[in-house]
């Protein structure tokens, strides 16, 4: 079996962890989250977003988050901005890359963007003019790629056509949001399947799993024999999408990690900064963790064989 000798991290945590927490973190919090998510030596940290605090208040601290963290050099920290309002935000607050997403599905777009997916592309067009003129990456998302909360099962015909279109319009990168976390091997299989027939570069794409129904891993293991050679993830599980109702967490970070290391992957990764990040987190939230692998090296670590 061929996988990639080498796996990009994105660290989702900070942002599409926190943004579905009951509570607001203050910019402290997250900045030390970031700063230990740092010194775990992970590659792209997403540390917030530029949107707007009516729809999603817990990023309203977003911009402090960015002063308040100690920049690592090898570290790209990057933010959501869904308009040009939040590129401003974002090239404010020096971010290395920002993140434009739009949804796969009419329902999905309207309840997330408040509009058509049409209509988000073009307000994204702006924010890919001046991002070039800046030399400043963008990547693009795309959410329900493998089903939708509103209208259940979605074609890889769509998600390759829309792929295409991100990339076409200067994405580095798409990033295929299981949003729900209904995707299986078979559909993430099919998926690929049609986007790299479709003659859509490997190289462009990330895989951002959510793991409702515990299925992250295995649709890891398939894009990974895809050859898909980046990974979002989020430290401790964190996460859900607050248009997504019952969406649980993200795939946890040191589950991937754990994955990798398996599979004698290099990701460049300290696996035990990421358990110490992992359990700032949790204190900070008052909960356990929902990544398998940080559960169990901490039980190991508290009850050692004697
Ligand atoms: P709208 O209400 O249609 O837009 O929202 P608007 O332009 O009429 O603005 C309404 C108000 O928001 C105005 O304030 C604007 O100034 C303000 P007012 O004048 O009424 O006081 N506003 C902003 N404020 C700060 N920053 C901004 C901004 N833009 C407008 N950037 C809008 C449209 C797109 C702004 C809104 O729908 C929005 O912010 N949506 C973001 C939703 C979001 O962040 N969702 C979660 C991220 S996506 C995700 O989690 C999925 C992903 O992880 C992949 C996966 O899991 O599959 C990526
Ligand atoms: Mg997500």
């Amino acid at each position: 079996m061929n996988y990639p000798d080498k796996v990009t991290v994105v660290e989702v945590g900070p942002r599409d962890g926190l943004q579905n927490e009951k509570s607001s973190l203050s910019a402290a919090q997250k900045a030390t989250l970031v700063d230990k998510l740092s010194a775990s030596g992970l590659p792209v940290i997403e540390t917030g977003s530029f949107v707007s605090p009516r729809w999603v208040p817990q990023m309203a601290n977003s911009d402090a988050v960015f002063s308040a963290i100690t920049r690592q050099a090898g570290t790209r920290y990057t933010a959501l901005t869904p308009n040009e309002k939040g590129l401003d935000a974002a090239i404010d607050a020096q971010v290395d890359e920002v993140a434009i997403f739009a949804a796969v599905t009419e329902s999905f777009s309207r309840k997330n963007l408040n509009a058509s997916i049409e209509e988000t592309l073009q307000r994204f067009e702006p924010i890919m003019t001046r991002t070039r003129s800046l030399n400043m990456p963008v990547r693009g998302y795309l959410s329900c790629v493998l089903g939708c909360p509103y209208e259940g099962q979605v074609a890889p015909e769509a998600v390759s056509l829309l792929t295409r279109r991100l990339l076409d319009m200067g994405c580095h990168e798409v990033s295929l949001g299981d949003t729900i976390g209904t995707g299986t091997a078979g559909s993430t299989q099919r998926l690929l399947d049609t986007l790299l027939t479709d003659g859509i570069a490997v190289e462009h794409l990330a895989m951002h799993c959510h793991d409702t129904y515990g299925q992250a891993l295995a649709n890891l293991v398939i894009a990974l024999q895809y050859g898909v050679a980046t990974i979002d993830a989020s430290i401790a599980g964190l996460g859900g999408c607050p248009y997504a109702k019952g969406a649980t967490g993200n795939v946890a970070t040191e589950d991937v990690i754990y994955l990798l290391d398996g599979l004698g992957i290099e990701h460049g990764v300290d696996l035990s900064q990421l358990l110490e990040a992992g359990r700032y987190i949790g204190q900070q939230l008052g909960r356990d963790s929902q990544s398998r692998a940080a559960r169990a090296l901490q039980a190991a670590l508290d009850n050692p064989a004697t």
